[in-house]
């Protein structure tokens, strides 16, 4: 695996997920393949679960993990080509990416979406660069667009869950107060369209995303409807992805708190159970009773993130032996 931002890295699904297992079970059965190995964990926006996770799988396949913090350990960074940088920030990701590449073998990178120019986030224009200048494999730690360690963890756990062959999973927008990218939701939507489930996405209206992710998926805008006979729900929210009107990319809606998810909402499902990526803004996006539930599953899915970063990384560097 040279690069991991979509589900398309991971090539078959059940085989990675057969990995992931096996992962999971011997956690340090690989640990040769890190030996004298850097992974190097690029951090412009800040992070409890994919910082840990990472340096966790890292250390569980015996590489050196190395992380950077941009503008608190280094300097601030420049991310625009051909800008005259007489501002705050002293130094070019073009130099700074090859500079980082020649300490490391492998490297993860988390680069949220600015959320004022959609062509800019959507080109991933921060990641591609890392491809571009550093030579080495990529791991998209939530990038502009896309968070694939997250999706892929959500798939584990709700493969380690299931009661049925090919369960209802039901994606729903819920409120909050600042506006977030839809790295989240979009990765979500693609690996689900990959995954064998039913998958339906509820959110109101102007909150579409972008076809790309959205795929197949089954649109619902009453979300009491989507959420009916649900096996898993997800519940996430995001800003305006500006799929119908781009003037109102990244911007917020709805703070509907209808939308939150409560024992109401819970009460329509197949007694599912409750998921969110985390962090998550108690009583906005979930109401207490639902989140302390013995149905939510947002800490067994925090903690297979360490399973999904270390398939990724034990890929990569099998694919450094070759
Ligand atoms: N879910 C997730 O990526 O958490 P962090 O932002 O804390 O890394």
């Amino acid at each position: 695996m040279k690069s991991f931002f979509h589900v398309s890295d991971i090539g078959d699904l059940n085989a990675a997920l057969a990995e992931a297992m096996q992962v999971k079970a011997t956690p340090f059965a690989w640990k040769h393949l890190g030996e004298n190995k850097t992974i190097m964990l690029v951090f412009f926006n800040s992070s409890l679960r994919t910082r840990l996770s990472s340096q966790k799988a890292a250390l569980n396949l015996g590489m050196n993990p190395i992380v950077l913090n941009i503008g608190q350990d280094s300097w601030k960074l420049e991310t625009e080509m051909g800008v005259v940088m007489d501002g705050d920030k002293s130094e070019h990701l073009r130099e700074a990416i090859p500079v980082m590449a020649s300490y490391c073998d492998i490297i993860g990178v988390r680069s949220f979406a600015g959320l004022k120019d959609r062509e800019y986030d959507y080109a991933e224009t921060v990641l591609q660069q890392f491809i571009e200048f550093s030579g080495k494999p990529v791991i998209s730690l939530e990038s502009a667009t896309v968070h694939p360690c997250q999706a892929f963890a959500d798939l584990i756990t709700i493969e380690e869950h299931k009661k049925v062959k090919r369960p209802k999973v039901v994606l729903t927008w819920a409120p909050h107060p600042k506006a977030l990218p839809q790295a989240v939701p979009n990765s979500f939507a693609e690996w689900m369209n990959a995954a064998d489930v039913d998958f339906v996405i509820t959110h109101p209206h102007g909150y579409e995303l972008d076809p790309q992710f959205v795929g197949d998926a089954v649109v619902e805008y009453d979300q009491m409807k989507a959420l009916e006979g649900a096996d898993f729900v997800y519940a996430k929210n995001w800003s305006c992805p500006g799929v119908t009107d781009p003037s109102q990319y990244g911007e917020i809606l709805s703070k509907d708190m209808g939308w939150t998810v409560d024992a109401a909402h819970m009460a329509v499902t197949n007694n599912a159970f409750f998921m969110h990526c985390l962090p998550v803004r108690r009583n906005m996006i979930v109401s207490d009773e639902v989140i302390d539930a013995p149905t939510s599953l947002v800490i067994p899915e925090a903690a297979n993130r360490v399973v999904s970063a270390q398939v990724v990384m034990k890929r990569m560097l099998e694919n450094l032996q070759k």
